[in-house]
């Protein structure tokens, strides 16, 4: 079995020769690449846009067009890591495991329609007011310490509040979320020690206990949240089994704050490395949902989407089979001097097509909305309330080959 260290050793001698003999390289586990993958995407974009990894066994896309276009022709790029002839050894999935982000339609498109039960209007209005209340008490208390770490003082815990909310959830359940969720995260990653993997499914199991007692207990609730919402539509008896509920919900919660937290973090860091960007946001508030697309697109907190090809394709004259594995860098497209002038500026009045942050077609990200409203808020929020913000230390990126997120951001802050 490889340690983590033997991995990336070994992932370093493969992306040496794939270096020497593709004219680039891809390996997500180097150190280097973990902090700063823009270079190693640019050399990529330029020397093999339909890059084959060694190290990944899979083809990586890096431009803005090609990323596009396979990520809305579902037909030829399955979600689905099971589809029968897939080789690539990227994200094997749990044997139970119903997630709609591993679906093709049709059963996609009808947990599709489910799903999009907990993200209706009157809904969205209901946690609009539980972020501006929870945004307003942690900016107030992040200013009164003057020292904090954005990310576990008010990024981490903002998303929380919200998805325990959004799912129905008592506040006490707080402490064994925060350790579900980063574990069972860890099936999302291209690679992972078997450790992991272990933890990632006894986590899942965990999850899908503790979610399928509350959702028989629900049954009959009136009430508005996804567990009562969803154990309604179980009980009816179609749309949705049981275990695809359990899993709805499981995915959700992980997405919900793996994502909208790194979003938090990597704009703040956004904002602080570029202090006339911030400037300009404090002095033209009207500006915040550019702000927030453009932090999107500047740094995404989700750097791959996965496919697997259902037919052989061929893309800048290279030819992808059926049952390969396909990884599309977002992160990639979205610095892609093709599609977006000066691309490594980050301008938060940025015009151009759109990023590619929340993916693209069939499975577009159904709490991109949700996602918008936490950060909008959050960052008018502490913009209104401060008279300076600034780094107090300098921040490491977590090693995560998905995920790009703060391990922690020190920040000082002077209240207004
Ligand atoms: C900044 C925050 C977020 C980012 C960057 C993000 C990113 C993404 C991306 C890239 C996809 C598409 C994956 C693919 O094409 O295979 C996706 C799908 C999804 N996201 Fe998000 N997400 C965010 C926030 C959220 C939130 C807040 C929720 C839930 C409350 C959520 C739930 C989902 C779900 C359920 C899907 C699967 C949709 C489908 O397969 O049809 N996401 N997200």
């Amino acid at each position: 079995m490889h340690t983590d260290r033997s991995r990336r050793v070994l992932a370093h001698g493969v992306g040496l020769w794939e270096a020497a003999s593709r004219g680039a390289a891809y390996n997500p586990l180097s150190r280097r690449v973990i902090q700063n993958p823009y270079r190693v995407y640019a050399a990529l974009r330029r020397r093999s846009p339909v890059h084959r990894s060694t190290i990944l066994g899979s083809w990586v896309l890096t431009r803005y067009e090609d990323v596009v276009a396979a990520a809305r022709n579902h037909e030829r790029f399955s979600n689905n890591p099971r589809w029968r002839g897939a080789t690539t050894s990227v994200l094997p999935p749990a044997p139970d495991d119903y997630s709609i982000l591993l679906m093709d339609p049709p059963d996609h498109s009808r947990l599709r329609r489910v799903a999009a039960r907990a993200f209706t209007r009157s809904r969205l209005a209901v946690l609009g007011e539980t972020i501006a209340r929870t945004a307003a008490e942690l900016v107030e208390r992040a200013a009164r310490q003057r020292t904090i770490d954005w990310m576990s003082e008010v990024a981490a815990p903002l998303s929380m509040r919200v998805m325990l909310t959004m799912m129905g959830l008592p506040p006490g359940d707080r402490g064994r979320w925060a350790a579900w969720v980063p574990e069972r995260a860890r099936l999302l990653e291209m690679i992972a020690t078997r450790r992991e993997r272990r933890t990632a499914h006894q986590a899942g199991d965990e999850i899908q206990r503790y979610f399928r007692a509350l959702l028989q207990r629900r049954r009959s609730s009136d009430d508005e949240d996804a567990i009562s919402t969803f154990a309604r539509q179980v009980d009816a008896g179609d749309e949705i089994s049981m275990p695809e509920a359990c899993d709805m919900l499981s995915v959700l919660m992980i997405a919900g704050n793996e994502t909208t937290t790194n979003l938090i973090g990597n704009g703040m860091l956004a904002l602080l490395r570029h202090p006339e960007q911030m400037q300009r946001l404090r002095e033209e508030p009207v500006r915040i949902q550019d702000a927030i697309d453009e932090m999107l697109r500047f740094d995404s907190p989700v750097q791959t989407d996965f496919r697997i090809a259902k037919a052989e394709v061929t893309m800048r004259e290279r030819t992808i089979r059926p049952g390969d594995g396909v990884i599309l860098l977002t992160g990639s497209a979205n610095r892609d001097e093709a599609a977006f002038e000066n691309p490594d500026a980050f301008d938060i009045a940025r015009k151009g097509p759109r990023h590619t942050s929340f993916g693209t077609g069939v499975h577009y990200c159904i709490g991109a909305e949700l996602a918008r409203m936490e950060a909008s808020t959050i960052f008018a929020e502490a913009l209104r309330s401060t008279s300076v913000i600034r780094l107090s230390d300098e921040p490491h990126y977590r090693p995560s080959t998905v995920i790009r997120g703060l391990a922690a951001l020190p920040v000082n802050l002077e209240r207004k």
